[in-house]
Parts: C-alpha cells; sequence; structure tokens
C-alpha cells in the first residue's frame, strides 16, 4: 500500500567498516552516495535516518516528535499541545490512518525518534478520490537537508500508483523556505486564502498550491 522504504544503512555500513581498517576514529558524514546521487543525511543522526511508512508502534515516538515540531514552528496549523490530546487518542489516529485506505503518512526516523512527517489523505468519495491534499514538517535539526523534498518524492510515487491526479497544500507566504520547497517539485500558485489563520494574535494569508500529476 505504501511508497518504497529509502535507508541508507549500506552505504554507512561501507563507510564505517572503511573507517575501521584504516584505523581512524569515525567522523560523521553527512552525504550518501545512493543510486548515483549524493543525498544529504541528517546531522543528529547520520547513519541510521531514513524515511519509511508509519505504523502501529509509532505512537509514543509520533507524540513526541508532534510535540516539538509544534514547540518549534509557527508555519503549521497547530499550536503546542494543540494537535493530539493523548498517546490514546493518537494511537486510534494511527489507526484509523492503517486501516483506511484514504490516508497515508511517511516519517523521517531513525532507531530512537521521528524527525519529520508527511501525511497525504485523498478525498473519501468518488468525486474526488482523485484529489488528495498533504502536510509535513521536519524538526529544526532536519532542516536543510533535503529531506523536505524526499518526503515529497514519496508522497507523490504513492499518489502516482494510487491514481491520484492532483496533490494540494497550503502554505504561508512567508514560509519561504517551504514555498521554494514547494515550487522546486513542481507545486503551483492557484490562490490566495485571505486571513485565513490567526497566528499569535495577527491574521494570516494562506497560499493554495497544487501539483497535477500527468
Ligand atoms: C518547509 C520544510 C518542509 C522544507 O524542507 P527542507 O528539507 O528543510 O527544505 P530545504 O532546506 O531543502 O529547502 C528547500 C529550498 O528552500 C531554500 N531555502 C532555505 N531557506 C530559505 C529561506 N529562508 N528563504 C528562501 N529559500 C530558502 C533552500 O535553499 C532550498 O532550495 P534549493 O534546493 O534551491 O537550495 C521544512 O523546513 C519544515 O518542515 N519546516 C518547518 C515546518 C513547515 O514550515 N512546514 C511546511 C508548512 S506548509
Amino acid at each position: 500500500m505504501y511508497g518504497t522504504h529509502t535507508t541508507y544503512y549500506e552505504s554507512h555500513r561501507f563507510n564505517y567498516a572503511w573507517a575501521q581498517i584504516n584505523n581512524l576514529r569515525l567522523l560523521p558524514l553527512f552525504l550518501c552516495y545512493d543510486s548515483g546521487v549524493f543525498t544529504p543525511i541528517s546531522k543528529e543522526d547520520p547513519f541510521i535516518l531514513h524515511i519509511r511508512p508509519v505504523n502501529h508502534t509509532d505512537a509514543d515516538m509520533l507524540f513526541t516528535f508532534f510535540e516539538q515540531l509544534d514547540r518549534e514552528t509557527n508555519f503549521l496549523l497547530f499550536e503546542t499541545g494543540e494537535r493530539i490530546l493523548s498517546r490514546q487518542q493518537l494511537e486510534i489516529r494511527l489507526q484509523q490512518i492503517l486501516e483506511g485506505d484514504s490516508e497515508c503518512m511517511w516519517v523521517v526516523t531513525g532507531e530512537q525518534r521521528i524527525s519529520g512527517h508527511l501525511g497525504l489523505r485523498r478525498g473519501n468519495v468518488r468525486r474526488n478520490r482523485h484529489a488528495a491534499i498533504i502536510a509535513m514538517g521536519l524538526l529544526q535539526s532536519c532542516c536543510g537537508q533535503g529531506w523536505g523534498a524526499k518526503l515529497l518524492q514519496h508522497a507523490e510515487s504513492w499518489a502516482r500508483g494510487h491514481q491520484i491526479h492532483r496533490l494540494g497544500l497550503t502554505v504561508m507566504p512567508h514560509n519561504e523556505r517551504a514555498l521554494r520547497l514547494y515550487q522546486k517539485q513542481g507545486f503551483v500558485i492557484e490562490g490566495l486564502q485571505k486571513d485565513s489563520l490567526l497566528v499569535n494574535g495577527m491574521y494570516v494569508d494562506e497560499y493554495v498550491m497544487a501539483k497535477i500529476l500527468t
């Protein structure tokens, strides 16, 4: 049901072995050579971060992740503590995502924690099942290393395999990093929702963006 599982274990194992053979102290490696391209790896956990679909055992890590994410950024919908009220409720949400056929979520994760996520939800009636909306967020420690683009590529590849024709999202106009990422990945601005959010007492606009999968 979900997209490909990207892992960088193999190449890291190679680098690790190389460092040991040469009796060198192991240094963090921030680039990984994977299928002909260099891919950035998180500075925080350079050897084990990868992207995979969420699973039933992720509730605790997701709870901690969302709590930190909403504390770190004002670019997302939820204020701190507002997204999920309890771990039990998160477990129920996870179950809904995993057992339904309208939602998916991928995470950027190491062994101990989740550092980023992308959620996708498609319409649930025949006239809008071809259209999906996405939302994503990375912890600060994980930003600026290419994970945003990788998450979008996973979502797009899954969408293409599941008869989704349109991917949509919203973004605040002053979120320049996100805007740049989405435009680079082929999303276009379709319009502006005036004063659609209230952030720290100020009304904030949102661009509506979409990518048509041809
Ligand atoms: C927005 C987000 C998903 C982007 O993912 P990312 O992996 O950090 O993206 P990158 O750092 O690779 O940046 C994407 C592009 O924006 C550019 N960029 C970075 N900071 C920028 C800034 N302040 N202004 C303009 N462009 C910027 C990068 O150079 C890159 O462009 P390039 O590939 O041409 O170099 C991630 O930063 C994030 O989750 N932020 C917090 C939550 C959030 O804003 N979510 C999105 C809500 S719509």
